[in-house]
Order: structure tokens, then C-alpha cells, then sequence
């Protein structure tokens, strides 16, 4: 069957504590299996980001950094996080090869993050949430989240309810 869902929701950030809210409450929210694809050039907040999630899975948030020089790194919490930097991947055919593709079962366990996901666009899964952060100055930030299927679709809809946006 064919999903074509679509809810934007847009986030603005003024501070890390703000961010921190906003994965507070992605946490509270994101179904299992789900896969994120983070996006915003170096220092916007994506390590950050995955941090307050993972905080708020019981996963101290100094065992969260950003996976530059290993593709995947691994958090057991409440949930299972998938940390994965695709920085420094030549592309998409290399993280083929390497298996990433293993942490993309919408409807698995536990939740996968994607650092540079562009890098391997065309292998991200069709259920996706996109977020990508826009740094407007030292602190404030634009993150903007899509959610492609249903599923997340109805997911960012409870999570606007939860911050109280649309
Ligand atoms: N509103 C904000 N949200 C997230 N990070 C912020 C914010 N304001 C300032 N920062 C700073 O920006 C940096 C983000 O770093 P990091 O999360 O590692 O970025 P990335 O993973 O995108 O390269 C941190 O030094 C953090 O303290
Ligand atoms: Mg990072």
C-alpha cells in the first residue's frame, strides 16, 4: 500500500535547553522502529539532539557523541538507539556494503538517528522523519521536522500537541 503522508512542523529554538525540550519530547513520542535523518551543517545541534533523546531514554547523555570515525555506535536505555554519523562515508554504496541498511526496519525495535543523512539519501528508508536544523545565531535555531507516512505523520501531530505548536 502506498503511504504518501506528509506533516511538516516547525520548531523554534532559542537556547540548548530549548532543544533539549524538543528531544525530551521526541522521546516521549516516537513510535518504535522509527528512523530519523538529521540534517544542518556542522555545530547546528544534531549530536545534541540525539543527546536529549537519549537522555530521556535513561542514556547519560556524555555516552552520546557524535560517531565520527565509527559508522554506528549503540545505546541500550529504556530504548535502543542507533547512532549513526554518515560524515565521512563516501556515499550511499559504502554504507551498503558496510550493512547500514540493518538499522532501517520501520516497525523494528528501538530508534535509529542519522547525522548527514544527505550522504546516503537514496538509501534512507520511506518512512522517515527529517529534521533539519537551521542555526540562526549562537544560540537560536530553526528545526524543521517532516514525517513521511502516517505513522509519523500522526506522531508529529502529538508532538505539536505536546509543545503546544502547529
Ligand atoms: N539552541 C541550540 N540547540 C542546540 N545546540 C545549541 C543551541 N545553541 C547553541 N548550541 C551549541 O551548538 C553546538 C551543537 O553541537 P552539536 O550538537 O555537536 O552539532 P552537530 O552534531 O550538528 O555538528 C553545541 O556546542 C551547543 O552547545
Ligand atoms: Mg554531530
Amino acid at each position: 500500500m502506498h503511504d504518501d503522508a506528509e506533516t511538516r512542523l516547525t520548531f523554534e529554538s532559542s537556547s540548548e535547553a530549548d532543544t533539549k525540550r524538543l528531544g525530551h519530547a521526541l522521546a516521549a513520542v516516537l513510535p518504535p522502529g522509527a528512523v530519523v535523518a538529521l540534517h544542518g551543517p556542522l555545530g547546528a545541534g544534531k549530536t545534541r539532539l540525539v543527546q536529549a533523546i537519549a537522555e530521556a531514554a535513561g542514556i547519560e547523555r556524555g555516552e552520546v557523541v557524535s560517531p565520527t570515525f565509527v559508522l554506528i555506535q549503540e545505546h541500550y536505555g529504556r530504548q535502543t538507539i542507533f547512532h549513526i554519523d554518515a560524515y565521512r562515508l563516501a556515499g550511499a554504496e559504502e554504507f551498503r556494503q558496510l550493512g547500514g541498511e540493518e538499522y532501517f526496519h520501520p516497525g523494528g525495535a528501538g530508534w535509529t538517528f542519522v547525522e548527514w543523512a544527505d550522504r546516503i539519501d537514496e538509501c534512507l528508508p520511506a518512512e522517515l522523519l527529517r529534521i533539519t536544523i537551521e542555526p540562526l545565531d549562537a544560540e537560536r535555531r530553526r528545526i524543521k521536522m517532516t514525517a513521511h507516512g502516517r505513522r509519523l505523520s500522526d506522531t508529529l501531530a502529538t508532538l505539536a500537541g505536546h509543545l503546544g505548536i502547529d
